[in-house]
């Protein structure tokens, strides 16, 4: 998500997650669903995995095309060596990033930080996929809420969280630096969310 949050009052470097730990698609999608649109991208096209320095550059690319406010890459740099609330994964489509997702897991509430698709693969199922998987790797961590905020005008975002289990319950006014603009705040409520999708057992997300 597009957020004023910066990371910049971070803690100790804890944010080592294993490069080889590729995480299986939990897309909610059936493979051999026949009801898929077709252009809902293959599962098998898909992996995610935790974000590495390596990945800032394409982070980069991503976040410019994404955001009004992007963060720098000294911020996603001390996001990963410095923040041990911080966990990020990349969505890769054929071995190239596609995606990214962030969170901070502080006590029982995951907060996303960040989510955003390369703008020629939107409108794919892949930012539903992206945050499903965030929500499922939340679960794992024994997160039981997720918050995030938006931008009032940014109804597609709006309308992804709400398929999703967001519902806004409040505004940040003026949260935004370069126009203004209000923030709607949304949350959502894992446990019901989650045990629905089937709970903890038998993901696969590390
Ligand atoms: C928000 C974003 C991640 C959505 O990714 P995406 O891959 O394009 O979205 P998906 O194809 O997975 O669509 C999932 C849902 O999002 C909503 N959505 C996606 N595109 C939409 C559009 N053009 N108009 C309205 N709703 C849309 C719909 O609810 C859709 O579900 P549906 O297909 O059943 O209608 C992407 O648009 C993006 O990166 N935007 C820029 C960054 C950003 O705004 N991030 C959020 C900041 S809070």
């Amino acid at each position: 998500m597009e957020s004023e949050k910066r990371p910049d009052n971070q803690i100790q470097s804890d944010n080592q997650i294993q490069s080889d730990n590729q995480i299986q698609p939990d897309n909610g999608i059936k493979p051999d669903d026949a009801s898929s649109p077709d252009h809902v991208v293959p599962k098998d096209e898909i992996v995610f995995r935790p974000m590495l320095m390596d990945d800032i550059p394409d982070i980069m690319v991503i976040e410019h095309e994404s955001f009004t406010l992007p963060w720098s890459s000294d911020a996603f740099r001390n996001e990963l060596t410095h923040n041990q609330f911080a966990r990020y994964l990349v969505m890769e489509r054929n071995g190239a990033p596609v995606g990214y997702a962030g969170m901070w897991t502080v006590l029982d509430e995951a907060h996303i930080t960040n989510i955003a698709v390369r703008t020629a693969h939107r409108g794919r199922r892949l930012g539903e996929l992206l945050l499903r998987q965030l929500m499922t790797y939340a679960w794992e961590l024994g997160m039981i809420r997720m918050t995030l905020e938006v931008r009032v005008s940014n109804h597609v975002a709006q309308s992804l969280y709400e398929k999703l289990g967001f519902r806004g319950i409040g505004m940040r006014k003026g949260y935004y630096s370069d126009n203004g603009e209000d923030a709607l705040i949304m949350w959502c409520d894992l446990s019901d969310r989650m045990t629905a999708e089937g709970g903890r057992e038998g993901s696969e997300t590390k």
